[in-house]
């Protein structure tokens, strides 16, 4: 696998990001292609940050810096060591079912919420057998990356699995032996509010037998270096149902958990954006759901007393975003949004800024400020 080598700025890059600029007000669709083709081909400048500010140890890995790519962009498994190569400190791969899946997807970007709707009823991806040769051909590269299983949408797994009655144990536990050599960490993705899985994490009876199976499963398929187990959770946790799952994810022994995913908007909640032009029926991302996911950060940091390494993930576009989620508990941070609001080096700002916040406060390092909020 060629990974881009970025330059400084000069006249070809500069030429490219100017291009992203005006494609990304026109239309963020093709911004997001642009994004991925640039990526690709090294044509964005290099405006990275090394600070030692910024790093920080997780799960018994060390990270540059603490922000990530977030599942979702790469289905392919050929955009992230690029990001990387660009300044993430991390990235991951996904989500992917067992089998191939492209159900009906439409995408909004509310540009004056800074958010993103999208109206689905799955994830589109090749299935994961199809991303094996790309994860082979990037195997020898240092990048710390995770890749994303989750369960087949019920209306698509009704077509894939014919009648036969396949259990998450098995389903989770059949994708992972596939992918266990080719990642660091492994993320169960039971955030997807369509899919049942989403409202059974509560369930310790569920998700601790899950987890088992899978960290069986890994051992066998890669028993010198087993990938690290992590739970994404969706947003749209109760008061009352945190408790319930923080037990279960300490009682499962996973290595770390994303908060989370994407909010659920039913036409209630949706009438708090400020772009009415759109039925608000979908999948939130983006500003709209930073200090719900902060706040979901903050419950499970506390129920854990501090000892579940957390991923935030929610509505990040610069440091002082970052910051809050740090202070509220967050190890580590992924982004999707700002990538496609902002371009891809918004990565190198959001450090900048981080970088001077943490500095200003008297931190020596990040991992002192992990939770300071909450002490
Ligand atoms: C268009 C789109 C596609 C996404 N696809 C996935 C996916 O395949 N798997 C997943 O776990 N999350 C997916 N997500 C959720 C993101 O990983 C992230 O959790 C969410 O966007 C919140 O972060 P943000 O506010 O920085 O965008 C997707 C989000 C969007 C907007």
């Amino acid at each position: 696998m060629k990974v881009p080598r970025y330059g400084k700025a000069n006249l070809s890059n500069m030429l490219f990001t100017a291009f992203w600029w005006i494609s990304h007000k026109i239309s963020p669709s093709l911004s997001k292609k642009l994004i991925v083709y640039g990526i690709r081909d090294g044509a964005f400048a290099d405006r990275r940050i090394f600070n030692k500010v910024l790093g920080i140890d997780v799960m018994g890995y060390h990270f540059k810096n603490p922000i990530g790519v977030a599942a979702g962009l790469d289905k392919r498994g050929n955009v992230i060591d690029g990001m990387i190569a660009l300044g993430y400190g991390f990235g991951e791969f996904g989500s992917y079912t067992l089998e191939k899946e492209m159900p009906f997807k439409k995408v909004m970007y509310l540009r004056q919420d800074k958010a993103i709707l999208m109206q689905s009823l799955g994830y589109r991806n090749p299935g994961v057998q199809a991303i094996i040769p790309s994860l082979i051909s990037r195997r020898h590269l240092p990048n710390f990356v995770g890749v994303n299983i989750t369960t087949s949408t019920p209306t698509e797994s009704e077509n894939i699995k014919q009648g036969q009655h396949m259990t998450y144990e098995h389903e989770f536990a059949l994708m992972a032996s596939k992918v266990a050599p080719y990642c660091d960490y492994l993320v169960l993705n039971f955030a997807h509010p369509e899919v049942e899985l989403s409202r059974l994490m509560t369930d310790r009876a569920t998700v601790v037998p899950i987890v088992r199976s899978v960290r069986t499963a890994i051992s066998q398929a890669a028993p010198i270096r087993p990938p690290k187990i992590v739970i994404k959770l969706p947003l749209d946790l109760t008061p009352h149902e945190v408790p319930l799952v923080c037990n279960a994810l300490m009682e499962a022994q996973v290595d770390a958990v994303i908060v989370g995913g994407v909010q659920s908007l039913s036409k209630g909640n949706g009438n708090t954006l400020k772009d009415k032009k759109y039925h608000h029926i979908g999948m939130l991302a983006g500003k709209p759901i930073k200090d719900l996911s902060t706040a979901l950060v903050a419950n499970i940091y506390q129920h854990t007393q501090g000892k579940l390494p957390i991923i935030a993930c929610g509505g990040v576009f610069n440091g002082k975003d970052a910051y809050e989620k740090i202070a509220a508990g967050a190890s580590l941070i992924q982004i999707y949004s700002a990538i496609l609001f902002q371009g891809p080096n918004v990565v190198n700002k959001i450090n900048r800024e981080l970088t001077k916040i943490l500095l200003d406060k008297g931190f020596q390092k990040l991992e002192d400020a992990v939770g300071c909020e909450m002490r």
